[in-house]
């Protein structure tokens, strides 16, 4: 994950593709699941399709009702967490979609401004809430457990030093708790050291393991993938934006299974034995083009998964599908709060 630390407008990654993979006809109805700047859902109206589009960033809703007014009738946009699409779907009218996209993780507004606590490169309060609501950054790093953060950082950042970082935050915090990011990311920076070829900053991990863990990311797309399937109608396309493998993995998981029959068994009666409800056209993900990475760093680490809802009833929820990683739970960092 890069830092994207200019003040250019967000830019939306892999769109002509995006626009291929969901196909969206005049009339039909589509889930922008993460608005953002309206990127996505700005192509989507244009080929006039209705959009319903979400995001739980409450400044994310507010810069986009200019597009609400000049589209009204046709966007109607909700704010709250995509793992509720088909109930925000229904709020705005529509039981059922022809469509669902989500382009997962931060943009470049959330990045570039300071006050949001992302970043590892301007100075700003530890938060990393996207909602601007519940367990900040810093109530995780002055408050977990030493185990908890180690699992944390480690399994969220991929970060093999998450151990010694651990170590290093739980000992400073007892002299000075954090307040601020750049606090943060240099006590992480003395840990890990900075070599010249290095090419990503030292706390890079670290932030996105936090980032992660404050907003429940991974729950909240495993969930939004089980109400995407609920939501679209037959025939209706689900195309996914990661940035990352285990994000990435879990919309693997997901296609995989759902475009397998299961439940075969020649024991069970037929009405146990589950048929598929996507079709995978393609399999494997698809990346950015090689000018598209050049033009955007960060369509470089960008996969697009996609896949055609069949006719079959949804299954019924079963989160084990994901493997989802066990981590404290944060519900009990509230408590503390
Ligand atoms: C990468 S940006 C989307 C950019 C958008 N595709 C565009 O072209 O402008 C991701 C957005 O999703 C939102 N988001 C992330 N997780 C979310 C969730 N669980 N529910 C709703 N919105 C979410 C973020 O607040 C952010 O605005």
């Amino acid at each position: 994950m890069s830092d994207v630390s200019s003040q250019e407008p967000h830019i939306p990654v892999m769109l002509d593709e995006v626009m291929r993979a969901l196909s969206p006809q005049a009339g039909d109805v589509m889930v922008d699941a993460t608005f953002g700047a309206g990127g996505y859902t700005s192509a989507i109206l244009a080929t006039g399709s209705k959009v319903v589009a979400i995001d739980r960033d409450p400044n994310a809703i507010a810069a986009g009702q200019a597009l609400v007014s000049e589209h009204e009738g046709s966007l109607f946009l909700e704010h709250g967490r995509f793992s509720n699409l088909d109930a925000l779907a229904q709020l705005s009218g529509f039981s059922q979609v022809n469509g669902v996209v989500a382009d997962i993780g931060v943009s470049s507004m959330q990045i570039d401004h300071a006050e949001r606590g992302f970043s590892f490169q301007k100075d700003g309060p530890l938060d990393m809430r996207m909602e601007q609501a519940g367990v900040s950054a810093a109530d995780v790093v002055n408050h977990c457990k030493r185990n908890d953060l180690t699992r944390i950082i480690g399994i969220l950042g991929d970060e093999r030093q998450a151990s010694r970082i651990s170590a290093e935050i739980v000992q400073r915090r007892e002299k000075q708790e954090f307040t601020t990011t750049l606090d943060l990311a240099s006590v992480v920076e003395k840990v890990v050291g900075r070599k010249a070829k290095d090419r990503i900053h030292p706390a890079t991990r670290t932030f996105q393991a936090l980032r992660i863990y404050v907003n429940r990311e991974l729950e909240e797309l495993a969930d939004a993938l089980l109400a995407a399937e609920r939501a679209l109608k037959p025939g209706g396309r689900l195309a996914v934006v990661t940035f990352h493998s285990l994000e990435d993995r879990l919309v693997k998981r997901f296609i995989q299974d759902r475009a397998e029959s299961s439940g075969g068994s020649r024991h069970l009666p037929q009405t146990d034995q589950k048929t598929p409800t996507f079709e995978q056209v393609k399999r494997g993900a698809l990346s950015a083009s090689a000018e598209e990475s050049e033009a955007n760093p960060r369509a470089r680490s960008a996969k697009l998964r996609w896949a055609i809802r069949t006719q079959s009833q949804s299954r019924e929820e079963d989160r084990s599908i994901f493997g989802l990683p066990r981590l404290a739970e944060l519900d009990i960092l509230e408590v503390i709060k």
